[in-house]
């Protein structure tokens, strides 16, 4: 039986937005909450996750340099979800584990659709085939402005001593574009997906987001 036929039984949840909106920060935070709670709990991270994961996002950092065709990066990117897909996130639904995602195929959409402008019809049609009927329950998406999200983001690359990644090299316009491209998806899926203002302390963002999720698991109970 091939993997998109897993019955699903847990519950996806995203965590989306630009760079340096502080999405590994409340993720981290919300998979302990969700621990404490006594959810079982699948954390994961998109495009890493699993070995060709990262060796994916190898090719996408080394290409950084280089041009490399929208739609090659886009089709890399669902290559890997595809991996994800299998390996992690529907054998643990499958479960019925509660399965949270640092980013998932929203990213897509804003990065690829409208951040380097091949539009939502081309990536809706790698949506279909590969992620299909598995898509998220809820998916918060962290908002900012990008002048301020960039100075996060290249503070923390700083501090770890690293290079940029790849997206961070882009420019304001091209975030921008992308925090666009998650304010449509949230406006037109109002129900699945969140908006939560990250210009505040990390304690405010994280309990708005308990917040969202505490409500929306306490909806699936019932
Ligand atoms: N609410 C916040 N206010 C100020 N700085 C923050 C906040 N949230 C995260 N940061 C800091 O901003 C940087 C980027 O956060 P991070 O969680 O890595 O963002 P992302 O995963 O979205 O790129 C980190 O150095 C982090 O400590
Ligand atoms: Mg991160």
């Amino acid at each position: 039986m091939s993997s998109p036929k897993l019955k699903r039984r847990g519950i996806f949840i995203t965590l989306e937005g630009i760079d340096g909106t502080g999405k590994s920060t409340q993720f981290r935070q919300l998979v302990k909450h969700l621990k404490r709670l006594g959810y079982r709990v699948r954390a994961t991270r998109e495009p890493g996750g699993t070995r060709v994961g990262e060796q994916v996002r190898a090719i996408l950092l080394a290409s950084r340099t280089q041009r490399l065709a929208p739609l090659a990066e886009l089709a890399l990117m669902y290559a890997a979800r595809a991996q994800h897909l299998e390996e992690v996130v529907r054998p643990a639904l499958a479960r019925g584990e509660v399965v949270v995602s640092d980013r998932f195929n929203d990213a897509s959409f804003a990065y690829q659709g409208s951040g380097r402008k091949l539009g939502v019809a081309t990536v809706r049609a790698f949506d279909r085939v590969v992620c299909g009927e598995t898509q998220p329950d809820l998916t918060i998406v962290l908002d900012l402005n990008p002048r301020v999200s960039l100075e996060r983001a290249q503070g923390r690359e700083r501090r770890r001593n690293s290079a940029h990644g790849r997206f961070e090299a882009e420019g304001l316009a091209f975030h921008a574009r992308v925090r666009n491209g998650y304010l449509a998806i949230a406006r037109q899926e109002p129900r699945r997906v969140k908006v939560v203002r990250s210009d505040r302390p990390v304690a405010e963002v994280q309990a708005e987001i308990r917040r969202l999720v505490g409500q929306f698991l306490a909806g699936r109970r019932q």
